[in-house]
């Protein structure tokens, strides 16, 4: 059977003419593993945000791992904790398990989404390392009080910036706030390589940490080798008193974790159309959200303030308490008439299994799992137009109007 489209999709992909052509040059030279198009999608990535250094991965999940694997060249050890909001995509967690830390969770604000600051500085403890913030569905973090704790209390903050391309804070760009900024690609994201992550920093020892540990944390790291721009013979490779091939030297415990060139191809399309799919995606952003302020006795989303902008991942659809309908009778209904939409993701520590041996008890995190139990989000991206939009106006009014 084929399965019938959905009339508002969640996410899109725009690949470009360039894209094709780049994908089938590399195609044809056979050299399609980290190489020249990641270094040029990295370097282009760096210029747009304005940052020393971009390291590309696999993941958004590895960016976050590979951000916080460099603090064991910081003095960090096993063990040591990171503190991150409770409700977020389950891969923020996933990744301080991956990398070997302890996740130490805050619980968030039912409006913002986001990390309660309020609560961060009671979470720490000697062995905090580092805060991760998400700016959840691109609604930035309130960074200011956060890098006042971290700086208060020594400690490095990595944005998980996943969800927040092109958001604004204060005038500054979301991605440049902290020690190192970690950006997921996949096909919803707003620069997206398909599969992939980012991660900026203006250190340029973190960046050549980043290099080594997504490479099994090799200790070569000039460009020939890491970048895998030729096959030919390399001095540096020997230049060493022990004439060893530091090729097959590791220095810290790695990761597999690179980008290949046709991901790379991919990303740099993205690249040239980032102004437009971002002006497209605000468009359809705060049209959508006019559409749910109508009815502010049942649902919210997400508030645009004075000192930021919203980077548009998706649309965060709230119930509130005294709605009479559930979470999931409004997701079937909308699914029902083709509008696809995602739940708004879980509380970790309370709500997802792979941390249940962290012994925390559900109702600890009563925002996170409030949000957890009446949010969704739906797509905002660039291929949604204006009938699109007035589709799913009545769509929701139909739905209000039999409730
Ligand atoms: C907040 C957040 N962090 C991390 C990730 C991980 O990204 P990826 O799916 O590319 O591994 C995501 C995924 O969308 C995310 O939403």
């Amino acid at each position: 059977m084929v399965a019938k489209k959905k009339k508002i999709p969640f996410g899109t992909i725009t690949i470009t003419e360039k894209t094709k052509k780049l994908i089938m040059a590399a195609l044809e030279s056979k050299r399609i593993s980290s190489g020249r198009l990641v270094r040029e999608f990295e370097e282009k990535f760096a210029q747009l945000y304005g940052v020393r250094d971009a390291v590309a991965v696999s993941t958004g999940t590895d960016a976050d791992a590979l951000a916080m694997a460099v603090l064991y060249d910081c003095g960090a050890q096993r063990g040591d904790e990171i503190i991150i909001p409770s409700l977020s995509f389950v891969s923020t967690g996933n990744a301080v398990l991956h990398v070997g830390f302890t996740p130490v969770f805050v619980d968030i604000e039912r409006e913002t989404l986001n990390i309660n600051p309020g609560l961060v500085e009671q979470a720490v403890t000697e062995r905090s390392r580092a805060i991760m913030p998400v700016h959840l569905m691109g609604k930035p973090a309130d960074m200011d009080r956060i890098n006042e704790i971290a700086r208060r209390r020594s400690l490095y903050v990595i944005e998980d910036a996943a969800e927040a391309h092109g958001a604004l804070y204060r005038g500054r760009k979301i991605g440049t706030l902290g020690d190192m900024a970690a950006f997921s690609l996949y096909v919803a994201h707003i620069i997206t390589t398909g599969e992939g992550g980012i991660i900026l920093t203006d250190d340029e020892e973190k960046a050549d940490i980043l290099r080594s540990l997504r490479a099994h944390g090799r200790a070569c790291k000039c460009a020939t080798c890491v970048l895998n721009t030729s096959s030919g013979y390399c001095a540096k490779r020997f230049d060493n008193p022990a004439g060893t091939d530091i090729r097959f030297v590791f220095e810290r415990h790695g990761f597999s974790a690179k980008m290949n060139e046709l991901e790379a191809a991919i990303g740099l399309g993205s690249l040239d159309c980032f102004d437009d799919i971002m002006a497209r995606r605000r468009h359809n952003f705060y049209a959508m959200t006019e559409i749910i302020n109508r009815y502010p006795q049942f649902m919210y989303t997400i508030k645009e303030e004075e000192h930021e902008k919203i980077g548009p991942h998706a649309l965060p659809i709230i119930l509130k308490e005294s709605t009479p309908f559930t979470r999931d009778e409004f997701v079937a209904y909308l699914e029902k008439n083709g509008v696809d939409s995602r739940n708004l993701f879980q509380s970790m520590p309370t709500q997802c299994a792979g941390f249940r041996f962290l012994g925390y008890k559900l109702g600890e995190f009563p925002e996170a799992e409030y949000v957890a139990d009446h949010g969704l989000h739906i797509g905002v991206h660039q291929d949604i137009d204006d009938d699109q939009i007035e589709y799913l106006d009545r769509v929701i009014a139909d739905f209000i109007n039999n409730h």
